[in-house]
């Protein structure tokens, strides 16, 4: 397995945090300590801050992304945002299917790939979230849970636009518990997800695919995860909130 192949990628989860000036000075304060990263920084914020982001990080190796799409392109849909919106604002990424938006917002697997559809129709590159419950992990079905989520969401997805799909493998018991994976929990499952796009596609597709371990992932166990050979970076829910502890992670990657 080549790490080679693919470029890490760092992603902030801002979730639901940051109002508009929040947002500003945050980016302000994170472009200078990531400006030389050797990896892909990419930052995905509250619908309300995008635009305020894409014109912080104007200049910047920072890309903006959202953290969910709707898969119509319009329609009778309130409180919905569209993948052709988040484009007309200049964004370019979506995380798509976090275990929030299953577990709080009724995300099912259909919708996720319904979501997944929309968003690469109108250009983004999406961070799709796959992940198993710790019930799913006890009973020792994290492989058969998270390859099915990863089948069913990537279904009418062509290889050619498997280009424009980031993989996050976040085990649900481990995102803002302060419980992480360990490395090799982290790089097993990571491992067995590209050997289900292998499946699905071939073992070129599957090597170029980046995917991220996300959960709890801090400066201080970021390089260990990273390590692992078929980790490919991070998406990062807390610590993306404070400047240095996501550049330290930022930095990590870029080794
Ligand atoms: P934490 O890093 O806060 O555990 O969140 C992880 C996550 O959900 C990123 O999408």
């Amino acid at each position: 397995m080549n790490k080679n192949l693919r470029k890490a990628v760092i992603a902030g989860n801002w979730k639901m945090n940051k109002n508009r000036a929040e947002a500003k000075a945050l980016v302000g304060e994170l472009a200078p300590l990531i400006k030389d990263a050797g990896c892909d920084v990419v930052i995905c914020t509250p619908f309300t801050d995008l635009d305020v982001a894409l014109e912080a990080t104007k200049g910047t190796n920072m890309g903006v992304g959202a953290q969910n799409c709707h898969w119509a392109k319009s329609g009778a849909f309130t409180g919905e945002i569209s993948a052709d919106m988040l484009t007309e604002l200049g964004v370019q990424y979506v995380i798509i299917g976090h275990s929030e938006r299953r577990q709080y917002f009724g995300e099912t697997d259909l919708t996720v790939n319904q979501r997944v559809r929309a968003a690469l129709d109108a250009g983004l590159t999406v961070i799709l979230c796959v992940g198993e419950l710790l019930e799913q992990r006890e009973q020792g079905i994290t492989r058969e849970i998270c390859g099915m989520q990863t089948r069913v969401a990537l279904g009418g997805v062509s290889q050619d636009e498997m280009k424009k799909i980031i993989v996050a493998y976040e085990p649900v018991w481990a995102i803002g518990t302060g419980k992480t994976a360990t490395a090799e929990q982290a790089g097993e499952v990571c491992g067995f997800i590209r050997s289900v796009l292998a499946d699905l596609y071939d073992q070129a597709t599957a090597d170029a695919t980046p995917i991220q371990y996300g959960g709890s992932m801090n400066a201080a166990n970021a390089a260990e995860l990273l390590s692992q050979p078929d980790v490919d970076g991070g998406l990062i829910g807390g610590a993306s909130l404070k400047p240095a502890d996501f550049a330290a992670i930022v930095a990590a990657a870029g080794k």
